[in-house]
């Protein structure tokens, strides 16, 4: 039977794995991905909206640390994805978003052209962006707007972290502009029925 005393420890374990693994995170994203980080463009990113309910920036940040995380799993199972590539890709992916609302004339044009806004910005941001790197971030998109498939491992672990980051931006939202999950459920609702979220009868 186990004791209260292993238990703890259990968690201790686990807490001090997760510190670890958080560490390594930002000692990544510092050593591969410093001039993206502290560019002007990724600066602007978290004051860009994104998923309604976050930013470019954390947006950004969140689909790096998964995209790193699940790095990590498959480095204990003797595989080694390109991390370089991961972080500037993951980092570069969505900053064709920004000023979305003079480049673009609508949500469907952004969906569909960001991407490739994105390359041009990381092209800009990194010298010498390799091949690898500018697909990563072309095809993120995948299965959805109409992207190609990821041709690389890392390509695929983006394009999942991605998808796991948007989830997670709309339900916790942004650390910087606070809002409400029942409002923009609402405003949803009303965007794609035309109407008006009916209020109770007293
Ligand atoms: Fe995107
Ligand atoms: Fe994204």
């Amino acid at each position: 039977m186990k004791t209260a005393s292993d238990m703890r420890s259990r968690k201790e374990r686990r807490r001090e794995k997760k510190e670890k693994r958080e560490k390594k995170i930002r000692s990544d994203l510092e050593r591969y991905g410093k001039e993206i980080l502290d560019s002007e463009e990724m600066e602007r990113a978290f004051c860009q909206t994104h998923h309604m309910r976050s930013t470019v920036g954390e947006h950004s940040q969140r689909v790096a640390e998964k995209s790193l995380a699940l790095c990590y799993a498959l480095e204990k199972l003797r595989i080694r994805p390109d991390i370089p590539a991961v972080v500037a890709a993951s980092l570069c992916h969505d900053l064709g978003i920004l000023d979305r609302d003079e480049k673009y004339g609508s949500d469907r044009e952004c969906y569909r052209k960001h991407s490739s806004d994105s390359i041009e910005v990381a092209r800009k941001l990194v010298n010498n962006l390799p091949e690898k790197t500018q697909d990563i971030i072309g095809r993120h998109m995948w299965p959805t707007a109409g992207s190609r498939i990821p041709n690389s491992l890392e390509g695929a672990i983006v394009s999942a972290a991605d998808k796991a980051a948007a989830v997670e931006d709309f339900i916790r939202g942004s650390r910087i502009i606070p809002s409400d999950l029942k409002t923009t459920l609402r405003t949803l609702k009303e965007r794609k029925l035309g109407l008006k979220w009916k209020t109770k009868k007293k």
